[in-house]
């Protein structure tokens, strides 16, 4: 049987997603654990990055995983390492996957508890909508929280906090002041353009603008700074999430069976930056009727949350399509604001409390 390093991918994230570190009900994926994967010719290596609570059980976990990744059909050698011992380059084989390189390591932002990403595989499934919704929902809950809007491709921030117009002051020490809505501290690439032509950036551009967002704004004390990233999981959000040294992860998908593919990649993405992550939003689940309520499934799947199954990650929770949401998001008005009991604001209410209790303040 030939190798197909896709499959053989896919069966190893879900495996890892079922191991789960000696005494804990949390596993490796969630967990941010799993460094690398290189899988080739029947050959599969995997670099773990176990935290030090672990401690004397690192030999079990590694047999654990050894054990388990070479019951995959196709694969003849298993090898699990920690990282900090890194083989080669399988012989004759491509190098194995690199992030792309970076000068400095991860920043954190001076004042700043914990910093959130928001991403997703593709553009249009709602990563604003979440962004948005969580940090105001944040707030709401008596947190002091930031929102940064680093999708450069396409800042929404402004126009769903009804912002178009505003412009962040300046400070005499060259620091933009962020701007207050809804209890959150707001930046967005948007607050500096003038029309709505679209921004053509290249990846290093892209960096270079999210650093100095991140070094020039005066957020002050913050507990949380939620982080909208721009759409997909390429080298740009990679060198992104790489960055900025996040305390957590989320994935906005929608439910087509498609989007297993695009949750996969986002799951890569954290974990090739060893960022945890708090788990899968499923956005556009089913539509409901703004007439009678009805609920119809619009897309086929369910892809949202057995992706999250599949891949051992959290899955927070499905929101409806509700054309009120749309309409929301399009007056400025957060649907946690104005509708504290919608199905949206519930379950920005769950990812909340995942969030405080895995990076509490
Ligand atoms: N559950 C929903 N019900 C109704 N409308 C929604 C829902 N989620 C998002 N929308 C609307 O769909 C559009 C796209 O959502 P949003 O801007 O949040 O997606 P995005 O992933 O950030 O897109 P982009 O890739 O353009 O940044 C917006 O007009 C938003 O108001
Ligand atoms: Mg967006």
């Amino acid at each position: 049987m030939s190798f197909d390093t896709e499959r053989v991918q896919a069966e190893i994230q879900r495996l890892l997603g079922e191991t789960n570190l000696p005494n804990s009900r949390a596993n490796l994926v969630s967990l941010g654990c799993v460094h690398r994967i290189i899988a080739r010719d029947g050959k599969v290596t995997i670099i773990l990055s176990l935290p030090a609570q672990v401690a004397n059980a690192r030999e079990q976990v590694r047999k654990d995983v050894e054990q388990r990744i070479s019951t995959i059909e196709g694969v003849t050698e298993v090898q699990v390492l920690e990282k900090g011992a890194a083989p080669a380059a399988p012989e004759g084989g491509a190098a194995p996957q690199q992030p792309p390189q970076q000068a400095m390591g991860p920043q954190g932002v001076p004042g700043v508890r914990h910093i959130i990403a928001v991403a997703s595989g593709k553009g249009g499934v709602g990563k604003s909508t979440v962004s948005v919704n969580l940090a105001v929902q944040l707030a709401r809950s008596g947190h002091r929280v930031g929102l940064l809007d680093a999708d450069v491709y396409g800042p929404s921030v402004p126009k769903m906090l009804g912002l178009e117009d505003a412009r962040p002051e300046v400070t005499p020490e060259e620091e933009l002041v962020p701007i207050e809505k809804h209890g959150v501290a707001t930046m967005s690439i948007g607050y500096m353009l003038d029309d709505d032509s679209p921004v053509i950036w290249r990846g290093p551009m892209v960096t270079g603008l999210l650093r100095q967002f991140l070094g020039q704004v005066r957020w002050g004390n913050l507990d949380y700074l939620v982080i909208d990233l721009p759409p997909g999981t390429g080298d740009a959000q990679l060198t992104l999430v790489q960055t900025i040294a996040l305390a957590g992860g989320v994935i906005v998908t929608t439910p087509q069976d498609v989007a297993l593919l695009d949750v996969q990649r986002g799951i890569q993405m954290f974990q090739r930056t060893e960022v945890p992550i708090l788990g899968v939003v499923e956005n556009m689940s089913v539509f409901e009727c703004p007439h009678c309520k009805k609920q119809t499934q619009i897309f086929t799947g369910g892809g949202g949350e057995s992706a999250a199954k599949r891949y051992g990650v959290p899955f927070l929770g499905s929101i409806p399509l509700v054309a009120s949401y749309a309409t929301s998001g399009d007056s400025g008005t957060p649907v946690v604001d104005s509708d504290p009991d919608s199905a949206l604001a519930k379950v920005m209410a769950s990812i909340a409390k995942e969030i405080t209790t895995r990076c509490p303040v």
